[in-house]
């Protein structure tokens, strides 16, 4: 899977995929991450990328040229599955979300900034629209470095223990459970005797419990949605 990702400012996504699971993941070769500098397709000699805005008003505006000049590049390159923008106001990414994602081949991401993007950008280029939240970042970057590590960790091969995306807190709409290690005990604090049992069917559905547990307390709108025989867990 391959990601391109359209940003100002290269440099802040020089970490996330430098380390840990998305640099494995990258040097696997089970995705490729190229990051493409918007101010080396402005058509004008001091890089410009952004102007005011028409109708005055605060803030700057990202320009559409150079944006139509890099995805009018790529596109002659390959064909993409999803030109996804990220902005404030687009679809809050999920755990669904990012399950289909997982599916494509090829995306372009685009990062927002300042006041936004020119609407005939989104008009003519964009396919999909994704926030991480509703809060306002500063840029569009770190949005997009969220979202690509959802979807990189879900590529298979990416996580060592396959299953183990599975198991996450969202898959099936449940919050993870409680887990522990080393020590048994520690300032008199002891991990529940259920686990170190060794008993995998009291285990399993012990952590079953205290999914739909957690998911009832912290999270009652995920809790609602299973269909599954709840336990009298009030
Ligand atoms: N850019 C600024 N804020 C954002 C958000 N919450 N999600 C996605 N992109 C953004």
């Amino acid at each position: 899977m391959r990601f391109d990702i359209i940003t100002c400012l290269p440099r802040l996504l020089d970490s996330p995929f430098s380390h840990s699971i998305l640099k494995r993941a990258i040097d696997k070769g089970l995705t490729e991450v190229h990051v493409h500098d918007l101010r080396d397709y402005s058509p004008s000699k001091h890089r410009q990328t952004d102007d005011y805005p028409y109708g005055g008003g605060a803030g700057m505006v990202m320009m559409i040229e150079p944006i139509h000049r890099i995805i009018s590049k790529l596109k002659e390159e390959r064909p993409y599955d999803a030109v996804v923008y990220m902005t404030p106001d687009g679809l809050t990414l999920n755990q669904k979300m990012a399950n289909s994602y997982s599916l494509l081949k090829n995306i372009i991401i685009l990062c927002g900034h300042y006041k936004g993007v020119d609407e005939r950008v989104r008009e003519k280029y964009i396919t999909h629209e994704v926030s991480i939240g509703d809060y306002v970042l500063s840029g569009g970057e770190l949005a997009a470095a969220v979202f690509a590590d959802a979807i990189i960790r879900l590529i298979p091969g990416v996580l060592s223990d396959e299953t183990s995306a599975l198991t996450d807190s969202f898959q099936d709409d449940l919050l993870s459970p409680p887990v522990y290690t080393r020590p048994a005990e520690f300032i008199g604090m002891k991990v529940p005797e259920v686990l170190l049992s060794g008993h995998e069917k009291n285990i399993e559905l012990w952590r079953m419990e205290q999914a739909l547990e957690r998911t009832k307390s912290r999270r009652p709108d995920l809790y609602d949605k299973q269909h599954v025989a709840k336990p009298n867990i009030s």
